[in-house]
């Protein structure tokens, strides 16, 4: 095995790699798999980082409480230039260390619970039924990514928020600049969009002392008694929006082409809707549309698996080759419906591990029962080879930028 300092900076490869194929990783990843539990990889400004790929190694490192997830460090690795905007740095939960991460997760736990999702089935369906009536309305053909991919998700997080349904639109296309952004200015503008609406309607909300949705129960209840800060709540909004909405458009997206790629496991799930639920959750450790499980910064020496991460370097946690361990699933690289792969990374691990899991686990599982019944004859328009990825080697959330059906 080398250690970082017999490598030479040429032999180091790239970090973020582009996929060529939507649903599989990177071609450079066989590389870094080669490379035992912990690689490197070189950052767009020439920093080197860990980019740990071993199942149980990420699973260590992500409940060690000696990595940070704070992006203001001076030494948290940006990934490209664009993360380096304060919009990016300065976001509650996702880029915050305890103690406030857990003041600002414990005040969220109660909309997130497995039991409050579970409530969400009603109003999923009937969100998941109105936009495939629309499509079947005007098509065939249809683009899944407008019609259902993003629509869903941006629905039920302006719901989950108390957002009114007629700014859906302006949610969809500021967040959509926001993520994907190229550059720090466009990036900073969508966001400032969005925190000046957010806040806006967070001001409306405390004034009227109730509300519907998240936003209302948090600025009637804690902003008002000083628990919560109008800003904290501002920003708590916008990184739901964000981490909601892209995710699970691109898990609609790339998974319903995996399945049609995959004619006899989709067979297995149209056959018995009951394994749906298992199928869901082989799409995201398949899919991994996050790439990186998380990304932290060392505050102190941490030994793992023959290797120390020294205070101040990078990690970045590999999801997309951490699911696919071969000491933790057999055959890894084969799409199987049937098997039991509810242990992914998909949803990252620890004190970070997604807050929306449970609901974004009941929007997968209402699209894929419902879409094969309600579309059975639904096929891709167009080669997979012709599809316009999206996100790919950027490090943001992988997915495709339109999906042509027909049925
Ligand atoms: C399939 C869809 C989704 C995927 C694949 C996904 C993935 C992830 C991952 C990998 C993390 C961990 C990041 C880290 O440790 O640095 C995370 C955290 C988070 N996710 Fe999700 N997510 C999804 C849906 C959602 C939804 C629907 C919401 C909310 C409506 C949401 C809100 C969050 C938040 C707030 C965090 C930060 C939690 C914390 O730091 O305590 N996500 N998500």
């Amino acid at each position: 095995m080398r250690s970082p300092a017999d490598v030479s900076p040429a032999q180091v490869p790239a970090f973020p790699q582009p996929r060529t194929c939507p649903h599989e990783p990177p071609p450079g990843y066989d590389v870094l798999r080669g490379e035992g539990p912990l690689a490197r990889v070189t950052l767009f400004d020439g920093r080197e980082v860990w980019f740990v790929t071993g199942y149980e190694e990420a699973r260590a490192l992500l409940t060690d409480t000696r990595l940070s997830a704070d992006r203001t460090r001076p030494d948290y690795p940006v990934l490209a230039p664009r993360f380096a905007a304060a919009v990016a740095q300065r976001l509650p939960l996702i880029a915050m260390d305890p103690p406030v991460h857990d003041v600002h997760r414990k005040l969220l736990n109660p909309d997130f619970s497995l039991k409050k999702s579970r409530a969400w089935r009603e109003d999923v369906q009937r969100i998941v039924d109105e936009c495939l009536d629309a499509m079947e309305a005007k098509g065939p053909p249809a683009d899944l990514v407008p019609d259902l991919a993003l629509n869903v998700p941006s629905r039920v997080i302006a719901q989950l928020l108390g957002v009114p349904d007629e700014d859906v639109p302006f949610f969809q296309d500021a967040s959509r600049r926001l993520m994907q952004a190229t550059e720090a200015g466009p990036s900073q503008a969508a966001g400032a969009e969005l925190t000046r609406y957010l806040s806006e309607l967070a001001g409306q909300l405390r004034k009227s002392g109730d509300g519907p949705g998240l936003m209302g129960r948090l600025a009637g209840r804690e902003v008002r008694e000083g628990t919560l800060s109008h800003e904290e709540l501002v920003q708590i909004s916008l990184v739901l929006l964000v981490a909601g909405h892209e995710t699970t458009t691109s898990v609609i997206s790339l998974g319903t082409v995996l399945l049609l790629e995959h004619p006899e496991q989709l067979a297995r799930i149209r056959a018995d809707a009951s394994a749906v639920p298992a199928a869901v959750e082989e799409l995201l450790r398949m899919l991994q549309v996050t790439d990186l499980a998380g990304a932290r910064v060392a505050a102190e020496d941490i030994e793992i698996a023959g290797k120390t991460i020294r205070a101040g370097e990078g990690v970045l946690f590999s999801g997309t080759l951490a699911n696919r361990d071969p000491r933790v699933h057999e055959a890894p690289d084969t799409f199987d419906v049937g098997r039991d792969s509810r242990s992914h990374l998909a949803f990252g691990y620890g004190i970070h591990q997604c807050i929306g899991q449970n609901l974004a686990r009941l929007e997968l599982d209402v699209v894929f029962r419902t879409l094969w019944r309600r579309l059975p004859g639904l096929r891709l328009a167009v080669p997979v080879s012709d599809l316009s990825l999206r996100g790919t080697g950027t490090g943001t959330v992988q997915g495709v930028n339109s999906l042509p059906v027909t049925w």
